[in-house]
């Protein structure tokens, strides 16, 4: 069973330490989820490698079924042996019968959907009565908490921040951000009623996620010794594993405080979890 107890931070630490940011924005979003139910049988949508649910669902019994219509994703989806089937499908053309599902969960997938509507009428029409659509996506404070954009803001450079903001778009290929009241709209014109919507990631963390994927040279501009320490091909000398144990020693101590902060109330925060029922 997902809990919000469990140290998602040190398990992502160690399975993403070649981008240690990445590892933060994930555990984060881990443990925002972690307070959902997920009844069963669940459909992951743009499930990928499949990683995000093995540590998910630690534990628990391999999920129904994931899709992908990648196929080097879902081979490594079908691998972790985290479902009992797996397909190669888009999200608008959903190879399952009417009402099949008790949750359709999609974990960092929709962002990258240039047209959302007929994927979230798919997941209607798969989830059964009152089943759960559980999603998590960047928000639409996303652009405007990044560290580059309140670096140009600050100093009233609206176009710089804004040049900034669009060059992150197309790095992480987002298509969209929506606010909670948009998202009610497109999930209602789905037969889906928001349930939630909750903001995870706040303003600080948001800022130091973003400065950190420069200091990792996760970006283009950033400092690349990182990435170059990281990379496959030194795989072969032996020392990543230092490297993958210290990052999970040191970020393990360094981003808790970050990992555990929630966004104020009435406040928003970079990334959203949005749960909804099938109406
Ligand atoms: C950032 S990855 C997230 C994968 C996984 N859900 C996770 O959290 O690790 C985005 C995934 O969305 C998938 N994807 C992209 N377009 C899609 C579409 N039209 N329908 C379904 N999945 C899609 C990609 O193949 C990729 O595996």
């Amino acid at each position: 069973m997902p809990s919000p107890n469990r140290d998602y931070l040190t398990q992502l630490l160690d399975a993403y330490w070649f981008a240690p940011p990445v590892a933060l924005w994930r555990a984060v979003e881990l443990r925002t989820l972690a307070h959902e139910s997920f009844p069963r049988p669940i459909l992951d949508l743009g499930c990928g490698d499949g990683l995000i649910a093995q540590v998910l669902f630690d534990g628990d019994p391999p999920i129904d079924t994931g899709f992908d219509p990648w196929w080097d994703q879902l081979r490594q989806g079908a691998a972790s042996g985290m479902y009992r089937s797996v397909q190669q499908a888009y999200g608008n053309a959903m190879p399952y019968p009417d009402g099949s599902f008790g949750t359709v969960f999609s974990n960092s997938v929709l962002e990258h959907i240039p047209d959302l509507e007929p994927v979230l009428h798919e997941s209607g029409r798969v989830l059964r009565p009152g089943g759960r659509f559980i999603t998590t996506v960047p928000s639409d404070a996303f652009r405007r908490l990044l560290a580059g954009y309140r670096a140009c803001a600050a100093v009233g450079d609206l176009t710089g921040a804004e040049a900034y903001a669009t060059r992150i778009d197309t790095r992480l290929a987002h298509h969209h951000y929506h606010s909670p009241k948009e998202w009610a709209a497109l999930l209602e014109r789905a037969g889906i009623r928001l349930l939630s919507a909750r903001y995870y990631l706040p303003a600080s963390v948001a800022a130091m996620w973003d400065k950190s994927n420069g200091d990792f040279g996760i970006t283009e501009d950033g400092r690349p010794f990182y990435r170059w320490l990281a990379s496959p091909r030194l795989r072969g000398l032996g020392f990543q594993a230092l490297v993958r144990r210290e990052v999970v020693r040191r970020f393990g101590r360094s981003w808790r405080r970050p990992y555990e902060m929630d966004v104020p109330e009435g406040g928003v925060g970079a990334g959203l979890l949005v749960v909804g029922e099938k109406m």
